[in-house]
């Protein structure tokens, strides 16, 4: 079984979704963000970014992805056996995936269930692959009542997890309303949520497990405000989609978000 990646701090994570068009096109992309991590000089942790691809192209890129940990975008709840058309933790594991992304709220739009995202957590960390659990409001109300919203899914996405499996878990914080538009949240309202999580995290599982999980921002991430979320939005690192699908603005996300630890 892989090992579980190391978790550096800022995690990037790319979000390819259905891109690119062809394998090779894939593993051009990853060949050149590679030449130019080469240049970054990190001396923390060798592997430095994280790509979520489609599954078919994962043993693929992750025999060439010097830098980074290669992981899926979600997996089956289903058992091993007779399920056309599923794929299950053990068989991405084993064709290089790291990690895996669960209830993104583009699956969540195709039916995924509160019960089977919960079903999906529990047995991708179960498996050891590092998970990623999206959460994030439709739309924001005055009241604050978003935050006890975005507090129950996590309760309940977690209700199956045991705690000591806490330290493999990544809670990324979408809203809605910014994937894939305009206007992402600003540091500060991410900076809220952030409290709301981890409240929800310590009161499922204690405080010290809470703070093992690390917590993302995700949602029209781009190369003007990525930084911001990391210094202001006290925020663990960033889950990334339209951004991370052009090699030039993914580096410079990387750059400027890994720029401080790397001393320079
Ligand atoms: P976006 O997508 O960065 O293009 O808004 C984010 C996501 O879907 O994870």
């Amino acid at each position: 079984m892989a090992k579980s990646p190391l978790r550096s701090v800022p995690l990037i994570v790319g979000n390819w979704k259905t891109n690119p068009a062809t394998l090779q096109e894939a593993l051009k992309f990853v060949k050149s963000l590679d030449k130019k991590m080469a240049s970054l000089k990190i001396k923390a942790a060798k592997k430095a970014y994280y790509l979520a691809v489609p599954d078919i192209f994962i043993p693929h890129i992750n025999d060439v992805a010097k830098y980074g940990y290669i992981g899926s975008q979600n997996i089956s709840g289903s058992s091993l056996g007779q399920e056309t058309g599923e794929v299950v933790p053990s068989q991405l594991l084993s064709a290089g995936a790291s990690f895996a992304i669960i209830g993104h709220s583009e699956v969540r739009a195709r039916g995924e269930t509160p019960d089977e995202r919960a079903h999906k957590v529990a047995l991708s960390l179960q498996a050891k692959l590092m998970t990623i659990l999206c959460v994030g409001e439709h739309v924001r109300d005055n009241q604050g009542n978003y935050l006890s919203e975005l507090e129950d899914d996590v309760k309940h996405s977690l209700s199956l997890v045991q705690r000591n499996l806490f330290e493999n878990l990544v809670i990324a914080y979408e809203p809605v309303w910014a994937i894939g538009g305009k206007t992402a949240a600003t540091p500060r309202e991410a900076f809220e949520v952030v409290i709301a999580l981890r409240r929800a995290l310590a009161s499922l599982a204690g405080i010290e497990y809470a703070k093992k999980v690390h917590i993302l921002y995700g949602g029209t991430v781009n190369e003007e405000n990525a930084r911001d979320f990391i210094e202001e939005g006290g925020v663990d690192g960033l889950l990334i989609g339209r951004a991370s699908q052009d090699v030039g603005t993914f580096f410079t996300i990387i750059d400027s978000c890994t720029a401080k630890k790397a001393g320079k």
